[in-house]
């Protein structure tokens, strides 16, 4: 299973400009299977909990404030070599350097605001999982 699953939100402010089904249809369109999925909204202190990798970094304090600032859409994909490919197919982090047709491209606002998260590794595809799911409900 691991290695072929990969952890993703839509971003507060994709949902709030209404492109959640667009965006779903898209990830299905591109051979991602959905395994969980749900919709929610996390508190400030669970952003920061699941951002803690960011802590230092100078984006930290607006990306987990902008991350809990309305619902957002959880789901786990499988596909073959999932984290390595749902990277290549959402687009570059900042919407304007992505490549046309991705999914940050079509519906990011800006590079906090980039419309949706991707895990970066098999193992925080895991943990991220489990943040969000128990883990039968995504490991089945
Ligand atoms: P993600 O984790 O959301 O899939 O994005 P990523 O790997 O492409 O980018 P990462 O370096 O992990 O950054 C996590 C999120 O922080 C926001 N960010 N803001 N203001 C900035 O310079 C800046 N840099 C990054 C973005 O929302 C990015 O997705
Ligand atoms: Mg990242």
């Amino acid at each position: 299973m691991s290695g072929n699953i990969t952890f993703t939100m839509i971003k507060p402010k994709a949902v709030a400009k209404g492109y959640m089904g667009k965006i779903i249809d898209q990830i299905i369109a591109g051979g991602f299977k959905i395994k969980a999925l749900k919709y929610t909204k996390l508190t400030k202190q669970e952003a920061e909990q699941f951002y803690a990798i960011h802590k230092e970094r100078p984006f930290y304090q607006g990306l987990t404030d902008f991350m809990s600032s309305g619902p957002i859409i959880a789901a786990v994909l499988e596909k073959e070599n999932a984290v390595e490919a749902y990277r290549n197919f959402i687009g570059a982090t900042n919407p304007e350097a992505a490549a046309e047709g991705t999914i940050r491209k079509l519906y990011g606002t800006n590079i906090e605001a980039n419309a949706v998260h991707g895990s970066d590794s098999d193992e925080n595809a895991v943990i991220e999982s489990n943040f969000y799911f128990s883990t039968r409900e995504w490991n089945y």
